[in-house]
This record gives structure tokens, sequence and C-alpha cells, in this order.
């Protein structure tokens, strides 16, 4: 349901469906990456940007072409380069012990997909590298604020736990907020962090 074409479809307006701000919670925590970072499923650029106007090196993963051509254009607007490919990530090979970070926000994949790429995000981490993941959780289902509507793509702190057993959490929890980027995610929403 949720393939290339519905994000493709999705993408194909003028304005931004996430709007052009960064992600929130991965703005108070940037001072904890550092590059190159490997942003899963980096939309329309939005946070791929806002990384590399920090001054970090950034490798944006898509499979909508549709979004990264638009995330191609903001780093243009905004003066910064940002490397994009065009990826499946159920399967995508992250090059191994070569990324200071991986960012994961609103991510969303299937447990199938999840079970193959978790153990490469993992290797494809330096020594104290960091990942940094917001999505959507299992509670979020009853809420019409965003995120897939399929429970086995919503997380929870204990399928974070089970999926990266060889990350020492720094932070890992489960809470409300409000969430205001542009269309797509709008109003209070159950997300996890880590
Ligand atoms: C909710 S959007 C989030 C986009 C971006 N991370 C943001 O926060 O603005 C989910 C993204 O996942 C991408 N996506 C979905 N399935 C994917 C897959 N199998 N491989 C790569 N990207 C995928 C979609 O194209 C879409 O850009």
């Amino acid at each position: 349901m949720y393939d290339q074409n519905f994000w493709n479809e999705r993408y194909a307006r003028d304005d931004y469906l996430y709007g052009t701000g960064p992600n929130s919670f991965l703005v108070e925590h940037s001072d904890f990456l550092t590059g190159p970072v490997l942003s899963l499923s980096e939309g329309e650029g939005r946070n791929a940007v806002f990384l590399a106007v920090r001054g970090l090196k950034v490798h944006g993963v898509d499979i909508s072409e549709v979004g990264l051509t638009k995330a191609q254009a903001l780093a243009k607007l905004k003066g910064v380069e940002i490397q994009t490919e065009v990826a499946d990530l159920s399967n995508f090979e992250p090059r191994n012990n070569f990324y200071g970070s991986v960012i994961s926000i609103s991510a969303h994949l299937p447990s199938a997909v999840r079970n193959n790429l978790y153990p490469l995000i993992e290797r494809c981490l330096k020594q104290d590298g960091v990942l940094l993941l917001e999505a959507y959780s299992e509670r979020q289902l009853s809420r019409n604020t965003g995120g897939p509507k399929d429970i086995d793509m919503l997380m929870t702190v204990d399928k974070l736990k089970r999926e990266f057993p060889n990350l020492e959490p720094i932070l890992i929890q489960e809470l409300e907020r409000e969430v205001s980027e542009g269309e797509g995610h709008a109003g209070l929403a159950s997300v996890v962090h880590s």
C-alpha cells in the first residue's frame, strides 16, 4: 500500500507535505550528531538540509524520486549540498562502519523490512555512532494526526530495544507531543524517541 507510487503521488504538489522546517526532536538533539549522517526515508529534504546547514555531510535515501528532487531543490535554495539516493530500504545496503550518525524520522517500514535493515544500520555506524529516531507509536493508530494505518509499521519502546539489540540507549521513551509539520503531520501524536 505505502509503495513508491503512493509516495510519488503524495509528494507531487508544489508545497512541501511535511513543511520545510526540520523535525523538532532532531533539532533538540542535533548536537549529538556527527557526520557523515545517513538519513533513512529522507523524503522532501527538510531534515537533511537542516543538518547540511549545520555543516554535516548528509546522505539521504528514499524510495521517492519526486521527494528527493524536492529535497535537492530545497538544498539549492538554502545554499547547501546534500547527497540523495533513490533506493528501496528493503534492499538497501549501507556501507559498514562509515556513518557517524543515522537519523530515522517518521521512516515507518514493515517489520519484514526492518528485520533485514536494522542489523545493517547497527553495522553501518562507526564506534560511538548515534542513531536518532522518532516514529509514531502503536498508540497513534486511533488518531488521525499522521502516520501509517498499519500497526506493524508503528513502533513501541520494546520493539526498538528488540530490533536494535546492540545499541545502548542514551534516551528511549514513548510520549505524546504536538506535531506541526506541514499538512502531513499535524496535531497531538503518540511517538517514540530514541
Ligand atoms: C512520513 S514520510 C517521512 C519523510 C521524512 N523523513 C520527513 O520526516 O519529512 C515517509 C517516507 O518514507 C519513504 N519510504 C517509504 N517506504 C520506503 C522504502 N521501502 N524505502 C525507502 N523509503 C521509503 C517515503 O517515500 C517517505 O518519504
